[in-house]
């Protein structure tokens, strides 16, 4: 058992408490935001419902997670921490100086940025050594996958110990060999993304269409064969054939006016009300239940 703190109660640091508390581990969160912390508890309780733990042992899972006043309040009794404030270069560094500041060197650091390069949100630490991205995937208590990742200061040795233990906790854990913005999950999530956009911007069809083709084939597909199973499974001659004839034509776009269109105009997607779909009250709600069931139903755990 290890004690987490966790920097950051929002959606990935509630998350994460979950995933580590229900693991066995003991966690304390911190937040900047009273809000934050003052609704901790209930949206973790949630979530341990929604993953289907019976409510009886909801209390167990829930006293393993307690909230912190302050930065130097968590550093005395924990052996880890998890940093999962905003995605802001200047925000990490200053949360990551302040910790520094209370605790000594051996303690890792793991850190949950999406896209920011680690060797960036390293730069300022006294002890960049102990820096690890540990990227998780939302809902964290859900998604079995988690990305690590070393810095160019890193030490392997707590990549190996972040590593070691999430394998303990039964995650999907993989290794990258070094730092590349985005891990590789988000990389292969936005490659798509942009040729999704370029599809809208070359009028070939509209954003329901999109997502009605990838729930209706790529998600299935995926999320039995790989794509580079795949590849070798259709023939690597034929891959090279169909990649050679498509590769001209996909996007290697920068800017991304399907995106520029709506924002300029007000339109964020759902807590706008519209972006490239409509967002009616309740379709948040639907969409993040949605989400959970269709999760919970692919890893067969109804
Ligand atoms: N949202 C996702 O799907 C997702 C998935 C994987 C990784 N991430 C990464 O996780 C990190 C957190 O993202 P999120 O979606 O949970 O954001 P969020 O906005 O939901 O939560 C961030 C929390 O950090 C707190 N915070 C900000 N500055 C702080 C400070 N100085 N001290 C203490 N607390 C502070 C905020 O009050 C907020 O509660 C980001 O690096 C993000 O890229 C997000």
């Amino acid at each position: 058992m290890t004690r987490f703190g966790i920097i950051g109660g929002g959606l990935m640091g509630h998350g994460i408490a979950v995933a580590l508390a229900r693991a066995g581990h003991r966690v304390v969160v911190y937040d900047e935001d009273p809000a934050a912390l003052a609704s901790l508890d209930e949206r973790i309780a949630r979530a341990l419902e929604r993953c289907g733990v019976p409510p009886g042992d909801v209390g167990a899972v829930t006293a393993r997670v307690t909230a912190a006043r302050s930065l130097s309040d968590m550093s005395s009794c924990v052996d880890a921490v998890v940093e999962a404030v905003s995605e802001r270069l200047d925000v990490k560094h200053q949360v990551l100086e302040a910790w520094e500041a209370t605790v000594p060197p051996v303690l890792p650091v793991w850190s949950t940025t999406s896209v920011l390069p680690l060797t960036d949100v390293a730069k300022g630490m006294r002890h960049p050594q102990r820096l690890v991205g540990v990227h998780w995937w939302n809902p964290a208590y859900l998604v079995p996958l988690v990305e690590v990742a070393p810095g160019a200061e890193t030490d392997h040795r707590f990549v190996q110990e972040a590593c070691d233990v999430l394998n303990g906790m039964g995650r999907t854990t993989v290794r990258l060999h070094r730092d590349v913005p985005g891990f590789i999950g988000n990389r292969l999530q936005f490659a798509l993304v942009r040729e999704a956009l370029h599809l809208l911007e070359q009028e070939v069809c509209d954003p329901v269409t999109i997502d009605t083709v990838v729930r209706a084939s790529l998600g299935l597909r995926w999320s039995a064969v790989g794509p580079m199973e795949n590849a070798d499974f259709i023939g690597l001659d034929l891959t090279r054939n169909i990649l050679s004839s498509l590769a001209p034509h996909l996007s290697a776009a920068v800017a991304f006016p399907a995106l520029d269109e709506p924002l300029d105009a007000g339109q964020r997607g759902r807590a706008s009300g519209g972006g490239l779909l409509t967002w009616p009250p309740g379709r948040g709600e639907e969409v993040a239940q949605r989400l959970e069931d269709g999760i919970r139903r692919n890893l067969g755990a109804q």
